[in-house]
């Protein structure tokens, strides 16, 4: 249950039936002088944010959580948190035997379809980001589009899952997220890169960088995607690599 974690990591947990964005309450919280720890979650939300100013789509019976966080990281660390708290994510269903794999850079996979993903918001102040909110999204009982999976359909398929509710999902992408973002730190994520790289989806692929070809051969210790180019370019040297950040 969440309780007994709560008291432990000094959690504050605030839970909404319905509000806009648990990402929007939390800057709101934050603006009130909520401390780190403190923990939005909300039934359904009515203006649920995605990556690139997508809307989330957040009728009951999904998980919506957003986590206030103050890394206090040099504002070039800043994608870290979203790839170590989704491999946190990840590695704490993994123990309860969910196979949630990572694609980049914030998605959680299960079966090739989404289980979910991860919004990180920051603010930043010379030079450094002095606030973030963490806002995980994870389809529970809600309704899915055919891309989409929902973990309580599949746990029913799997007679000794660990995860029998909401609450319980809930209590493990808690901590699972602050697993991961224990591992952030300005000198990068290293640390956690081999275990991110069993997961990581998108590992071997091949792609296409401003007209050249290459193959993504893993993250770097910042989380951006590391792509060694075929690299025929009389400009770069045989097997160069680049480093894209997301987006
Ligand atoms: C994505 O586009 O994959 C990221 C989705 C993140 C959605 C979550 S739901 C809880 C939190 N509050 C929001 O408004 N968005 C995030």
């Amino acid at each position: 249950t969440l309780a007994p974690m709560a008291a432990e990591a000094d959690f504050a947990v605030e839970v909404y039936e319905s509000i806009p964005s648990t990402n929007q309450k939390a800057w709101d919280a934050i603006a009130q002088g909520a401390k780190p720890g403190t923990v939005i979650i909300a039934e359904r939300q009515t203006s649920g944010r995605g990556q690139w100013g997508r809307q989330w789509v957040s009728p009951a019976g999904g998980l919506y959580l957003s986590v206030v966080l103050e890394p206090n990281l040099p504002v070039n660390c800043g994608y870290q948190l979203t790839l170590a708290t989704a491999w946190g994510i990840a590695t704490a269903l993994g123990d309860r035997g969910v196979p949630v794999k990572l694609k980049w850079h914030n998605d959680l996979i299960l079966l090739g379809r989404k289980l979910g993903g991860i919004l990180t918001e920051t603010k930043v102040r010379h030079e450094k980001i002095i606030h973030a909110v963490v806002g995980v999204g994870i389809n529970w009982a809600n309704p899915v589009p055919t891309t989409g999976i929902g973990l309580q359909s599949f746990l029913s398929q799997q007679p000794l899952a660990a995860i029998d509710c909401l609450e319980t999902l809930a209590a493990v992408t808690l901590q699972g997220t602050i697993s991961g973002y224990k591992f952030c730190s300005p000198g990068g994520i290293d640390p956690l890169l081999p275990s991110y790289h069993k997961l990581f989806i998108n590992m071997g692929q091949r792609i296409t960088v401003e007209g050249q070809n290459g193959v993504v051969v893993g993250i770097s210790d910042r989380g951006e995607l590391r792509v060694r180019l075929d690299s025929q370019s009389y400009n770069s040297s045989p097997n160069s690599e680049i480093y894209l950040p997301p987006g």
